[in-house]
């Protein structure tokens, strides 16, 4: 059995994106002992692909806005599947934490009075999106990783965790994992841990997301006999990029509609106006006049088409596509090009200048830019109470993307920098409190431990078997082929059969050489967590018959009254993945999923809708 090097901590926060930097720096406010953990390097995590802006009713650009209008635009977003009281939390408290944001040092846009600019996003009654130009995650999170290591929160670079340990109770006590460069094992004792694990976008082919989406976070969950919900709710940017082949998937943010790009067809027609959806049809302008003239004066009134919510626009570019008016490389054409000045582009949106000129060849001051859905984002996820972040298993704590609720069945863009900013901190308080109200220290059982390490080295010991890059191919081209943006039953069931076969391929992986710097077994290690939250994606959209958000099922295209007043809740029943203390590569055909009956919103908050109704 290989060395396992030690730490005793209070607080372990996994993952450095937004949300985890955020909850390890209120944690450490608290005078614990805090470790963040990451996979990858210190400054890299999808935060930085929310380019256009974080959400906040600050009221700068419109003073008319306000945390009631915010939360009516987010729950209406997310087709009212969201938790109210996460949105409710969210739209009151994102104003604060931009701020917070600002004394530390993050250098927003301007309006001409010197407050903090706005800029408008799909479904966003106003503008309301804080910004840096089009790279507002990094500057996010380049702020909150000087000030995280400025107050002394301790920093594991490329550690990849593999399992939590409970203690007896069932109490997280602790976790395992490796560092990446060296393939040493390492171990945390700790009475508290915050996931915040990001996406699992790397289970399909196309996406925005980077190697390191590959739903750990989630997947450890789920093993540890958390509940999950609506896992089937994966959100597909409308607009990635579509060619060359070698950077489809990448972002090409929503910024660009915000600042006045527009979607055509092949034809060179504004299709958007063709897809105006019934919910929205009363604040969305019906002609290129109306729309132009919004953009034009910047009116509160109704707005363009193209700035409907991502679910609505990728549904109607994937239209476009199928009904034989794409672009050449199978997508739609994105122009700004004769909309805003050379200088304007270049000044407000300067990485997408960038970005396709040195990827694609293409000026976008000149030219248009291909675009087409990529997956983005994972509305689903471990469920959590709202105030604290707490999860189902005591001591487990998630915020920001793994996390489901916030964002119902779709969520609005700029959401998310202002969510993880929100429930980052909530998340740090939740552990705090919890690690100050435990008495006694943690403690987790060694050969649990050593199980794990024997799974994860296990594909060093077999001569022969599967490709670890073959078992991820087949996945993604599973995923994107048939749990994609359209879903159909029957072909939901097909991928439920393959990922049993990828299962049982995954479990019989070899790799060749040794762990030192081995990618090649850091993805034999990344497939468990990758089957598992791909199995309860496929689970989820085969049990949620209805269109809602986005998931939508070709064969039940309209929404379900009675399906939108559940969650789908997804667990691994007791002494399923958990028995034993940990397990190497959990079994995850024993996960089962139930409706269960939404919050319910207070009347206060309720009157919000009847209002707008009047
Ligand atoms: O389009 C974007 O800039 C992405 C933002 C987000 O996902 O919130």
């Amino acid at each position: 059995m290989p060395e396992i090097e030690s730490h005793d901590v209070d607080v372990v926060v996994i993952g450095a994106g937004g949300a985890g930097l955020r909850a390890a720096i209120e944690a450490k406010a608290r005078g614990l002992r805090v470790a963040l953990v990451c996979k990858s390097l210190l400054g890299k995590a999808h935060t930085v692909m929310a380019e256009g802006g974080a959400a906040a009713a600050l009221g700068n650009v419109y003073p008319e806005d306000n945390w009631q209008v915010h939360f009516r635009d987010t729950m209406r977003g997310g087709k009212m599947l969201n938790n109210w009281r996460m949105a409710q939390l969210h739209a009151q408290e994102a104003p604060d934490r931009i701020r917070e944001l600002e004394e530390w040092g993050a250098l927003f846009d301007r309006t001409k009075d010197g407050l903090i600019l706005q800029r408008d996003f799909g479904g966003h009654r106003y503008a309301r999106l804080a910004h840096i130009g089009d790279r507002t995650g990094l500057e996010l999170i380049r702020t909150l990783q000087q000030k995280a290591v400025a107050d002394g929160v301790e920093v594991f670079m490329e550690l990849k965790v593999l399992r939590l340990l409970h203690d007896d109770s069932g109490a997280v006590a602790g976790l395992v994992g490796y560092w990446r460069p060296s393939g040493s094992f390492v171990s945390f004792t700790t009475k508290a841990v915050v996931l915040a694990t990001g996406g699992v976008g790397k289970s399909w082919k196309y996406t925005s997301n980077s190697w390191e989406s590959t739903g750990d976070g989630h997947a450890m969950a789920v093993w540890a006999g958390a509940d999950m919900i609506d896992m089937e709710a994966v959100q597909f940017h409308p607009t990635g990029m579509v060619w060359p082949l070698s950077v489809r998937g990448i972002l090409v943010t929503e910024g660009v509609r915000g600042d006045g790009g527009v979607l055509r067809n092949a034809e060179g027609r504004r299709f958007m106006f063709d897809y105006i959806p019934p919910m929205f049809a009363a604040e969305t302008a019906d002609s290129e006049e109306e729309a132009d003239k919004w953009y034009a004066d910047h009116s509160a009134g109704r707005r363009p088409p193209e700035l409907l919510p991502r679910d609505e626009v990728a549904r109607s570019i994937n239209s476009e596509v199928k009904a034989g008016r794409g672009s050449p490389h199978g997508g739609v054409f994105l122009d700004i090009a004769s909309r805003r000045s050379a200088e304007d582009i270049r000044r407000r949106l300067p990485s997408m200048y960038h970005q396709f000129k040195e990827l694609a060849g293409v000026d976008i001051t000149v030219e248009a830019m291909e675009v087409g859905p990529t997956c983005h984002y994972i509305m689903g996820g471990v469920r959590v109470d709202a105030d604290t972040t707490a999860t189902t298993v005591p001591g487990l704590f998630a915020a920001g993307e793994v996390a489901g609720g916030m964002h119902g069945s779709n969520r609005l863009g700029g959401n998310s920098l202002s969510d993880l900013l929100v429930f980052g901190r909530r998340a740090g308080m939740g552990a705090a409190d919890y690690v100050e109200g435990r008495s006694g220290s943690a403690s987790v059982d060694r050969a649990a431990m050593e199980e794990v390490v024997r799974a994860a080295t296990a594909p060093f010991e077999r001569e022969s078997g599967e490709n670890p890059y073959d078992v991820q191919h087949d996945l993604q081209e599973t995923m994107q082929s048939l749990v994609g943006i359209i879903r159909t039953g029957s072909e939901l069931e097909e991928a439920m059969g393959k990922l049993e076969e990828l299962e049982e391929r995954a479990a019989n992986v070899a790799v060749a050489g040794g762990p030192q710097y081995n990618p090649g077994w850091n993805l034999a290690t990344d497939l468990p967590s990758m089957l598992t939250v791909s199995r309860c994606t496929t689970q989820g959209a085969i049990h949620r018959t209805e269109s809602r958000g986005g998931h939508t099922r070709d064969d039940y295209p309209a929404p379900d009254a009675e399906l939108g007043k559940v969650n789908f809740v997804q667990r691994v029943p007791a002494g399923g993945a958990r028995s034993g203390g940990a397990v190497g590569t959990p079994s995850i055909r024993s996960i089962t999923i139930t409706p269960e009956p939404l919050p319910v919103m207070p009347d206060e908050l309720q009157a919000l809708f009847d209002e707008e109704a009047h």
